[in-house]
C-alpha cells in the first residue's frame, strides 16, 4: 500500500515519477543539477536569475541532453523598475528574453520565483507547457490562481532565500484551504521526514532549495556549502542588505556591517544594484564567505554533509516511504 503514496497528483501533471522539485536557485541551480535531480525522477530546475539569455539557452540544451525526463526553468518575473511609468505593467527587458527562450526551447515546466507569471500563462498553455507559482501568503496564492498557474508552492519563512514572514506549517495549510489548485511546500524541507509532513499538510509534493545547494552538482563554491554543513537552527538571519527585499542567509561582515544602517537600504531591486554583483555572488563564486550572500535554510541544521544531488532524491523517496509506512501500519 505505502508503494504508491508518493505518486501524488504533482507526478501526473508534470510527468516525473517522485514529487519532489529542486529549486530554481540563482547561479547555481544550472544544467548538472537540475539533469540529475530529473534523472533521479525529480524535477530539477534551473534558474535562470544571474545567467545571461545565451547562458541560460545553452543550459537548457545541455539538460536535454542528459535526460529525456521534464525539468523547469524558474525566472523572478520582476517587472520594469519604477521610474519608466510608461512600462511599469510590463515584465523586464531581461525577463521577457528569458521567457521567448523558454518557448523557443519547448521548456515544459516555467516556475515563477517572484511577481505574477500570468501574462504568460495562456501561451503556456496553449503549447502545453505548465506554470508554478512561489508565494509566502494567502494574498498572493489567490492572486496567482486567479492568473491561471497549475501549482501553488508555498513557501514557508523557514525557506532560505527571498522569504515572506509566515511558517511553513501555518502557511501551507492556509494555502491549501484558500486556492483549488494543487499546492506544493517549500521552507526547510530537506529530507524524507519533511516530505511525509508536507504530504500530511495536504500538499501534493516539495520544493526544496537548501538541501540542493549541498549537493556535488551545484554550481557553487565549497566554502559555502561547507558552511551550511556547519550551521544550526539559529545559523541564519533574515535581512534586506543583499537585494532590498528580506532574505535568508548566513551572516557575515557585510550582513553586520549593515546593522544599525537599515534606513540606508533601498527598496528591491535598487538595493541589488547599489550592491552589485560581484559582492551578491562573490561567496557562491569566489568562496568569499564574509563577503557574499550566501542563502540558506533553517533547515540548515539537518545537512551536515554534501550528497549527490541523485542520492538526495533518492533518499529523500525511501525516508517518506519508511515514515509513511509507519503511520498506515498504525
Ligand atoms: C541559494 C539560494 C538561491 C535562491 N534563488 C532563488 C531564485 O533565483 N529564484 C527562486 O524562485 N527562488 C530562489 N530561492 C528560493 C528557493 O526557490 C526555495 O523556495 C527555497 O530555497 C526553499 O526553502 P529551503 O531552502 O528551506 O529548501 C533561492 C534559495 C536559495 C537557498
Amino acid at each position: 500500500m505505502a508503494g504508491n503514496i508518493l505518486n501524488t497528483e504533482l507526478c501526473s501533471m508534470l510527468g516525473i515519477e517522485y514529487p519532489i522539485m529542486q529549486a530554481g536557485m540563482g547561479y547555481l541551480a544550472r544544467s548538472d543539477l537540475a539533469a540529475a535531480v530529473s534523472e533521479a525522477g525529480g524535477l530539477g530546475v534551473i534558474g535562470a536569475a544571474s545567467l545571461t539569455p545565451e547562458i541560460l539557452r545553452e543550459e537548457i540544451g545541455k539538460v536535454k541532453e542528459r535526460t529525456e525526463n521534464p525539468f523547469a526553468v524558474d525566472i523572478l518575473f520582476a517587472r520594469m523598475p519604477s521610474g519608466d511609468d510608461s512600462r511599469i505593467n510590463e515584465y523586464s527587458d531581461e525577463v521577457n528574453d528569458f521567457i521567448e527562450i523558454c518557448f523557443e526551447e519547448d521548456v515544459p515546466v516555467i516556475a515563477s520565483g517572484l511577481g505574477n507569471p500570468a501574462q504568460i500563462v495562456p501561451r503556456a498553455h496553449e503549447t502545453g507547457k505548465k506554470v508554478i507559482a512561489l508565494v509566502g501568503n494567502v494574498k498572493n496564492a489567490l492572486r496567482v490562481e486567479a492568473g491561471g498557474v497549475d501549482l501553488i508552492v508555498a513557501q514557508g519563512h523557514d525557506a532560505g532565500g527571498h522569504t515572506g514572514r509566515i511558517g511553513t506549517m501555518s502557511l501551507v495549510p492556509s494555502v491549501i484551504d484558500a486556492v483549488k489548485v494543487p499546492v506544493a511546500a517549500a521552507g526547510g524541507i530537506v529530507d524524507g521526514r519533511g516530505l511525509a509532513a508536507a504530504m500530511m499538510l495536504g500538499a501534493v509534493g516539495v520544493w526544496c532549495g537548501t538541501r540542493f545547494v549541498t549537493t556535488k552538482q551545484a554550481h557553487s563554491h565549497d566554502n559555502y556549502k561547507d558552511k551550511i554543513c556547519e550551521i544550526n537552527e539559529e545559523g541564519t538571519i533574515v535581512t534586506r542588505a543583499f537585494t532590498g527585499k528580506t532574505c535568508r542567509v548566513i551572516p557575515n561582515e557585510f550582513t553586520d556591517s549593515w546593522i544599525g544602517r537599515e534606513d540606508e537600504i533601498e527598496p528591491f531591486p535598487l538595493q541589488g544594484i547599489k550592491v552589485g554583483q560581484d559582492v551578491a555572488l562573490s561567496a557562491r563564486r569566489d568562496g568569499n564567505t564574509n563577503l557574499g550572500s550566501m542563502p540558506a535554510s533553517q533547515g540548515s541544521s539537518m545537512i551536515t554533509s554534501v550528497k549527490d544531488a541523485g542520492d538526495v532524491v533518492r533518499e529523500m523517496v525511501a525516508q517518506a516511504h519508511e515514515v509513511l509506512a509507519r503511520y498506515i501500519r498504525a
